[in-house]
């Protein structure tokens, strides 16, 4: 069917209106890229996200937020988002996605938000982290969180058609992750520790041009919801399965009602398969460019997705501060 042909008119795509709100969140952030305050970067995000969210035509529930409602004021587990006309749908919302990296000014902070069917996606509740593998498209038959990295590094390669010694393996540097970190570079694999912000280079990992072939090891459940969301559109996968701290921990998951057992697919992390997501890029990174100050304003990268299409955008974006502080009322700087 052509485009414009009967039956053929393109529905709305969300995503293009939620990258305002990642972008938002982006340019209030990066004024404290380097100034050695976590918090105030990621209350400036969870401003800058909320002024625009609730502009956004959907009628969202955060599903994924800055915690439970008593510690987060704003965009709080269970908070109703946007301006509730339907679509009725799930939110993650990370405003600031490596709020540590963002105040030491290293790579690889972004701002994300994915949408999804409402009932879609995975809560994780107390579940703070989780064994994770993100990878691409060529892959998505050859990985398995049960085997070993090397194996995992063995099919990837065999996959891909290179060597095990050109696969690039980003985990996060944790003594949690030290096994990992020792089997991977045992096989020969290249492995790229980072310090903080797992998401963008698990989407990363799914996007064919960019320089990462996996993410593994364990980090935030949450974060592995939204690369979840994020790799549905770039037709890679997430495998998961949630990691207790300690016996306590399992017990109170089990109790509520979590299987840690379970070995947890990309469509178990987001169902659905009308799902968007916006990051737009705080600091430079694996993904995208952090925000570029001119002398009229800001200029930011972002990527927009929807799985249903599978339509990936790269939106460069111009602020004019002055126009924006006047149209808003809010102070752009
Ligand atoms: P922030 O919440 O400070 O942005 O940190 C995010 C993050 O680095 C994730 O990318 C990662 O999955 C998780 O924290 C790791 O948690 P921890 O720092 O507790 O090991």
């Amino acid at each position: 069917m052509t485009a414009g042909s009967v039956g053929s008119v393109p529905d709305r795509n969300l995503a293009l209106e939620l990258v305002r709100v990642t972008e938002a969140a982006a340019l209030a952030s990066a004024r404290w890229v380097g100034r050695g305050d976590k918090n105030a970067a990621d209350q400036a995000a969870v401003d800058g996200m909320r002024a625009i969210l609730d502009t956004v035509a959907m009628a969202g529930v955060v599903v994924i937020g800055e915690g439970e409602k008593d510690e987060a004021p704003m965009l709080y587990n269970g908070e109703k988002v946007g301006n509730g006309h339907p679509p009725e749908v799930d939110v993650a919302v990370d405003p600031l996605e490596g709020t540590r990296l963002t105040s030491v000014g290293q790579p690889n902070a972004i701002a994300v938000i994915a949408v999804a069917e409402r009932g879609t996606m995975f809560f994780p509740g107390a579940a703070v982290y989780m064994d994770k593998i993100a990878c691409g498209a060529e892959v998505v038959d050859a990985i398995d969180i049960d085997a070993s990295p090397e194996e995992n590094v063995r099919r990837t390669a065999e996959a891909k058609g290179v060597k095990a010694s050109d696969v690039a393996v980003v985990v996060l540097d944790r003594s949690r992750n030290e096994k990992l970190i020792g089997g991977l570079r045992e096989c020969g694999a290249k492995v790229m520790l980072i310090t903080d912000g797992d998401v963008a280079p698990a989407i990363a990992a799914a996007n064919p041009w960019r320089p990462v072939d996996l993410m593994m090891g364990i980090g935030g459940t949450p974060e592995g919801v939204i690369a979840a969301a994020a790799v549905k559109s770039l037709g890679g996968a997430v495998q998961g399965r949630l990691w207790p701290r300690d016996e306590d921990e399992r017990t109170k998951l089990a109790k509520a009602g979590f299987d840690v057992d379970r070995v947890l697919t990309t469509d178990d992390l987001v169902g659905g398969d009308n799902i968007f997501v916006a990051a737009t890029g705080v600091t430079d990174g694996a993904l995208l460019e952090g925000v570029r100050y001119t002398p009229e304003g800001a200029v930011t990268d972002s990527m927009v997705m929807r799985s249903r299409s599978g339509t990936v955008r790269r939106v460069q974006a111009w602020h004019a501060f002055e126009k924006l502080s006047k149209l808003s009322g809010r102070e752009y700087r």
